[in-house]
């Protein structure tokens, strides 16, 4: 097939741009070239060494888009040239949790971009079924958001979100915005946002949030004057602080819902005060991720204007600068996502 440029991350922190063989093309799989790729959260943590660290050496990149390149021999539905963005997570598609869409619980579930090489790189390979067509003139940058926003839909899906419900956002980073967003479409009222940071807090206003608390020892006092002393009907963890989970218990009212999202560490707990749950019927539930139906309602939102995205798209930078563009990160909290520039 030739050779292709793509970024190995060969070790924690270092980025090497080699010229490898292009990925070859199974019958029900295409390739695709790559045109944009964003950096996730989980991308710094995998080049920091914290996350799928024994899969090194690794092409990251799992939030790309681009167009089909070669269509395997058993695929229908896919042209060349046609402008595609890819559901990353691959499970066997017959075991009892594939046909729950619980494809993260798979015995042998893997992740493009995590599991197994992704799209810092000229092109990838990916089962065909999970290629999805994007609607024609959608620009690469927002192509690119669908991934992310996948995660929030799901998020807001599981938690069970409805107009007029109360609704805290722990976190305002680039998903902590993501999730004021859809619980906005939701119709969600009000909507507190807390953040330590104010160039954050400012965001999350402009993104919709009602309120935004920076300081830590205002939330609860905030929330409560906001929500008629009850506490909220929904708390998002979004940073993944053990501190926070904790915190996000005394902010719901009676009967309220905590969603588990932000990731932390391996093995980490929250107190969970079991007869106040009884009582009260509480509830708590994790998401994980995007996939499925959770792809394809991110992208009819996306190509329909419903996220502003602005702060989303303005840092990018070419394959070749990726080692400066994850060397900078931390550098810009106003942009909310880096994309690296590909085709
Ligand atoms: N469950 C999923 O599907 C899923 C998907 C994507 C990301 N995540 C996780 O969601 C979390 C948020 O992602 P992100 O990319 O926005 O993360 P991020 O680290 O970029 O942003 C986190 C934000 O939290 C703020 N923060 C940190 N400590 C705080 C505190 N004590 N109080 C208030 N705010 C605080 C920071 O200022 C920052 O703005 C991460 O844990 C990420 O791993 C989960
Ligand atoms: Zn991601
Ligand atoms: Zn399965």
């Amino acid at each position: 097939m030739g050779k292709m440029l793509a970024a190995v991350l060969v070790e924690p922190k270092r980025f090497e741009l080699q010229r490898v063989e292009i990925p070859s093309v199974g019958r029900d799989e295409v390739l695709i070239r790559v045109t944009r790729t964003g950096v996730c959260g989980t991308d710094v943590h995998i080049f920091n060494g914290h996350y799928a660290a024994d899969r090194l050496p690794l092409v990251p990149g799992h939030e790309f888009c681009g167009t089909v390149a070669v269509i395997g021999q058993d695929v229908r539905h896919l042209t060349e040239g046609q402008a595609v963005v890819a559901d990353i997570n691959i499970g066997c598609g017959t075991c009892y949790w594939c046909r729950r869409n619980e494809v993260l619980n798979c015995p042998t579930m893997t992740q493009i971009g995590i599991g197994r090489d992704g799209a810092f790189a000229e092109y990838v390979v990916v089962p065909a079924r999970l290629a999805i067509p994007v609607p024609e003139g959608m620009p690469a940058e927002l192509q690119v958001l669908v991934e992310p926003v996948a995660c929030v839909v799901r998020a807001a899906r599981k938690a069970r979100v409805g107009f007029g419900q109360s609704a805290v956002v722990l976190g305002a980073g680039p998903i902590g915005n993501l999730h004021v967003q859809m619980l906005r479409l939701c119709g969600a009222a009000p909507i507190i946002v807390a953040d330590l940071n104010r160039d954050r807090c400012r965001m999350a206003l402009e993104a919709g949030a009602d309120a935004a608390v920076s300081d830590p020892s205002q939330v609860k006092a905030d929330v409560l004057a906001r929500t008629g002393g009850r506490g909220a009907d929904l708390v998002i963890e979004s940073v993944g602080s053990p501190r926070l989970y904790a915190l996000a218990f005394e902010l719901i009212r009676k009967g309220g819902h905590v969603a588990f999202f932000g990731i932390t560490g391996p093995a980490e707990t929250v107190p969970v005060d079991i007869l106040r749950t009884v009582l009260e019927e509480n509830s708590l539930k994790g998401s994980v991720a995007g996939m499925g139906e959770d792809m394809h309602d991110a992208l009819t939102l996306l190509a329909h204007g419903r996220f502003h995205t602005g702060a989303f798209t303005g840092a990018t930078y070419a394959l070749d600068e990726i080692q400066t563009a994850f060397d900078t990160l931390g550098e810009r909290p106003s942009d909310l996502k880096t994309q690296i520039r590909i085709a």
